[in-house]
C-alpha cells in the first residue's frame, strides 16, 4: 500500500495524477446502499462486519475510487463510553442520556476498545475483500465534535449547550474532552493494528468555535491524539469544517494531510503550510449537483492549479449529500482518472 496513489500523495511524494476519494462515498446517494439499509438499521450495519464490509465496498466497485473508507460512524466511540445512541429515520443521531454535569462525565467509561471489537473485525473482512487493490482509511471523531453530540444529545445548529459548557464550566469541558481523547487514541490504534492504511480525524463542527476556543478545546486534543498514534507508514489526515481558517494551527498538530473546506483557494492555503504537509480537498460538494460540463471545468481548474504540487488528494470540502445524482459522482471520478500531469 505504501506505493498506492493515496499513501504517496499523503506523504507528499509525486504521483502520476491526484488520488480521488470522497467523504460519505458509501451512502444514501447510492441505490445499492438503500438495498441494504432497507433491511437493517444503520447501527446493525455498522456492527455486523460482513455488512459494514458490503457497504464499504460499494464505492470501490461502483465508482472505482482510489481509497476505501471504513463504513462506520464517529458516534460509535461515545456509544461505547456509555452513550445511549439511536439513529431515527430523518432525525439523525440521538443520545437519550446527554452529558450535562460532572456526574454524567464521571459515569463515562474510557477502557472501551473491547466493545469496539466489531470495528476491528470489519477492517479484517474489508482488507480481505480489497485484497491489496487500494488502501483502506479508518477514522474517528475528534473530541470537540464528539463532545457536541454527547452534550446536545444529538445534532445541533448552534451548539448552544456545548459552547455554554466550554465558557461557563471549562474544567468540566476539559475533563470530558480528555476522556474522549483517550478513547480516540486507543480506538485509532486498534484500527491501525487491525490493518487500516491511513486514518482521518473528523472535527466536523470546529467551525462553530472562535480561534481561541478552537485552540483550547479542539486543537490541543487533536494534537494529543495525533501524537499518540502508532503511525509508522500510516498517514494521518486531519479534517475540520473551518480548515480554511484553522489550517495553520492544525498543522502544528503535525498531521500528514489537512483536509480543506471549499471556502479557500487550495494552492494559496497549501503555500501557507509548512513543507511536507499535504492537502486534501476541496471541491464544494454542491458542484456535483450541477451540469457535467461545469463539474469537469471546476475539477480540472482545481487540478491545473495544483499541478506543480506534490501532496494533493482530491476530495470534496465536506461529505456528499444524499440527493446528489450518482451519475454525476461517477462522472467526476471518471474524469479525474483521465487526468494526467
Ligand atoms: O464516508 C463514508 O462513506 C464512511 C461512513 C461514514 C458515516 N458517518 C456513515 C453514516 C463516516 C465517515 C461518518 C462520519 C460522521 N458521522 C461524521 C463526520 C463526517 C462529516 O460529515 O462531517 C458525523 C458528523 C457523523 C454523525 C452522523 N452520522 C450524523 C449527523 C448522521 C445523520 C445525518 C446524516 O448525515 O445522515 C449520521 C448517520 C450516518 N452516518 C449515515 C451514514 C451513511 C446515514 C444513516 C442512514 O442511512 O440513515
Amino acid at each position: 500500500m505504501r506505493e498506492s496513489l493515496l499513501i504517496k500523495a499523503a506523504f507528499s511524494e509525486p504521483t502520476s495524477r491526484p488520488p480521488v476519494w470522497m467523504m460519505r462515498q458509501a451512502g444514501r446517494f447510492m441505490k445499492e446502499y438503500w438495498d441494504i439499509k432497507n433491511k437493517y438499521s444503520f447501527l446493525e450495519m455498522c456492527k455486523t462486519p460482513e455488512l459494514a464490509a458490503d457497504v464499504t465496498m460499494l464505492p470501490v466497485d461502483l465508482l472505482g475510487i482510489d481509497a476505501a473508507i471504513l463504513f462506520s460512524d464517529i458516534l460509535v466511540t461515545p456509544e461505547a463510553m456509555g452513550g445511549d445512541l439511536s439513529f431515527g429515520a430523518n432525525i439523525g443521531p440521538k443520545f437519550a442520556n446527554p452529558v450535562r454535569n460532572l456526574a454524567d462525565i464521571d459515569a463515562l467509561e474510557t477502557d472501551v476498545t473491547h466493545k469496539l471489537q466489531y470495528v476491528a473485525d470489519a477492517i479484517k473482512v474489508i482488507q480481505q475483500r480489497l485484497n491489496g487493490k487500494i488502501p483502506l482509511i479508518g477514522f474517528a471523531g475528534a473530541p470537540f465534535t464528539v463532545m457536541s453530540y454527547l452534550v446536545e444529545g444529538g445534532s445541533s445548529k448552534d451548539f448552544k449547550l456545548t459552547k455554554l459548557m466550554l465558557h461557563n464550566e471549562p474544567e468540566m469541558a476539559h475533563k470530558l474532552l480528555s476522556k474522549i481523547a483517550k478513547v480516540t487514541i486507543d480506538y485509532l490504534n486498534m484500527q491501525i493494528a487491525a490493518g487500516v492504511n491511513a486514518v482521518q480525524l473528523f472535527d466536523s463542527w470546529a467551525n462553530a468555535l472562535s480561534w481561541d476556543d478552537y485552540k483550547e478545546f479542539s486543537h490541543n486534543y487533536n494534537a494529543q491524539i495525533i501524537a499518540g498514534l502508532n503511525r509508522k507508514d500510516i498517514p494521518v489526515i486531519s479534517f475540520c469544517k473551518g480548515s480554511s481558517v484553522f489550517a495553520p494551527l492544525m498543522a502544528e498538530a503535525k498531521p500528514d494531510v489537512i483536509s480543506i473546506d471549499w471556502n479557500v483557494d487550495l494552492l494559496d492555503i497549501k503555500k501557507r503550510l509548512p513543507q511536507g504537509i499535504a492537502v486534501q480537498g476541496n471541491l464544494d460538494p454542491h458542484i456535483l449537483y450541477a451540469d457535467k460540463k461545469l463539474i469537469k471545468e471546476r475539477i480540472y481548474k482545481l487540478f491545473d492549479r495544483m499541478k506543480d504540487e506534490n501532496g494533493f488528494i482530491f476530495n470534496l470540502g465536506h461529505g456528499i449529500m444524499p440527493d446528489i445524482p450518482f451519475d454525476n459522482v461517477k462522472y467526476a471520478v471518471d474524469i479525474i482518472k483521465d487526468y494526467s500531469y
